[in-house]
């Protein structure tokens, strides 16, 4: 299958918003960012993943960061447990070291080697959630940097100057000027994965990387809710603490870009979800914390943003191949059916996930019209 497997009963070769009754089938899709979390959390999240997903990196910002390899190995063992409860077929997990100027040079490379963790992650300080232990200052993670390009470990970045003093929405521009390009310049063969760029100048800076004679070095993950919403939906009819993340959503402008950068097919642009469950205590209260949870219905949010830019034919490419080929990691061998209804989901009908202790996750709903649902049929080979 080169490209996404896509069937209209109607016998229509492209989609527009009102086509009834479609399916499509991909390949089953990776989630290369994602916060499972611990706990009642983390039971009350994966069951959505592991069903869907092939694979999913799980990152390391937990209550008390993986840190060190003993941690990631102890978050792994408790992740695994849960995975063998649901017995959910064939779902990967792949696991991250949270980096630190101080990581111990030893310990990242003979994790890596042991299959420990996939890749290293890296937060500015205190910009987003148990963040508190990332960098102020880059330049002192640069011996770390120096053994992943040896070693060809993927750098993952939450792509966000850490300087208080920088506009909340420009963060994302600052870090690329002032940390990307110096990291780039001087480390040329380290896999940088830029982790859910929101402007059209991330989107331009991973092109300007891109060349397809060149072996690949800069990807970007896309989230959903990037996808969806701009900085104005925050505010639209009352402030709304769901649509509240980081990095925090864009002018209208911004989305646009993103928009064209994951529907384009090109290689860098990948799946990332970034959902990223609190309970609504958390998130409807003063200093509320940021974070989308997207995870039940992510596959169909993205599925109709390629709809509405008539692009279906490159689901596949942005969700399934581009990430695997970038890590190196073999394609699903499984397909999954995506379906379409007639009319689009009512926003009442998507309640919130209860976690065992009874505390709610409110899911992400889209400002516009979502056809595709999240009852997808998955067929194993
Ligand atoms: O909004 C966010 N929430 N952005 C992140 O980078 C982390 C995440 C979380 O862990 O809640
Ligand atoms: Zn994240």
């Amino acid at each position: 299958m080169e490209n996404g497997k896509w069937k209209m009963e109607n016998g229509v070769p492209n989609s527009t918003l009102h086509t009834p009754h479609s399916t499509l089938t991909i390949l089953r899709p990776d989630d290369f960012h994602i916060h499972l979390r611990e706990g009642a959390l983390l039971r009350a999240v994966l069951p959505f993943t592991a069903s869907v997903f092939s694979r999913a990196i799980l990152m390391p910002n937990l209550s008390s960061p993986l840190v060190s390899v003993p941690h990631v190995q102890a978050y792994r063992n408790f992740v695994e447990e849960e995975l063998a409860l649901l017995n959910q077929k064939n779902f990967i997990p792949l696991f991250t070291l949270y980096l630190r100027h101080d990581t111990n040079l030893k310990e990242l490379a003979d994790g890596y080697k042991n299959n420990v963790f996939f890749a290293g992650k890296l937060y500015p300080s205190n910009i987003t959630t148990n963040s508190a232990l990332g960098f102020q200052d880059i330049a002192s993670v640069y011996p770390v940097f120096e053994a992943m390009e040896k070693l060809d470990i993927p750098l993952l970045v939450h792509g966000e100057t850490p300087d208080p003093d920088v506009d909340i929405f420009d963060r994302e521009s600052v870090f690329i000027d002032k940390s990307l390009v110096p990291i780039r310049k001087r480390f040329p063969n380290l896999r940088i994965t830029l982790e859910h760029i929101t402007t059209s100048h991330a989107v331009d800076y991973v092109l300007s990387e891109y060349s397809p004679d060149k072996p690949l070095k800069t990807g970007a993950t896309i989230t959903p809710h990037h996808l969806h919403i701009n900085r104005t939906d925050i505010f639209s009819g009352g402030l709304n603490p769901h649509y509240y993340c980081m990095p925090i959503a864009k002018r209208e402008e911004h989305r646009k870009a993103v928009v064209q950068a994951a529907v384009s097919g090109l290689a860098p642009f990948f799946l990332g979800t970034d959902s990223a469950p609190h309970v609504r205590t958390r998130k409807e209260s003063g200093f509320g914390s940021a974070g989308i949870f997207n995870a039940p219905s992510a596959l169909a949010l993205y599925a109709q943003i390629f709809d509405d830019e008539q692009k279906l034919h490159n689901l596949e490419t942005f969700a399934s191949r581009n990430g695997a080929l970038f890590y190196g990691l073999p394609l699903s061998s499984d397909t999954l059916t995506l379906k379409k209804e007639l009319t689009s989901e009512k926003t009442d009908d998507i309640k919130p996930i209860l976690t065992e202790d009874m505390q709610e996750l409110v899911q992400f709903i889209s400002p516009k019209q979502v056809f595709w649902n999240g009852k997808w049929k998955m067929n194993y080979f």
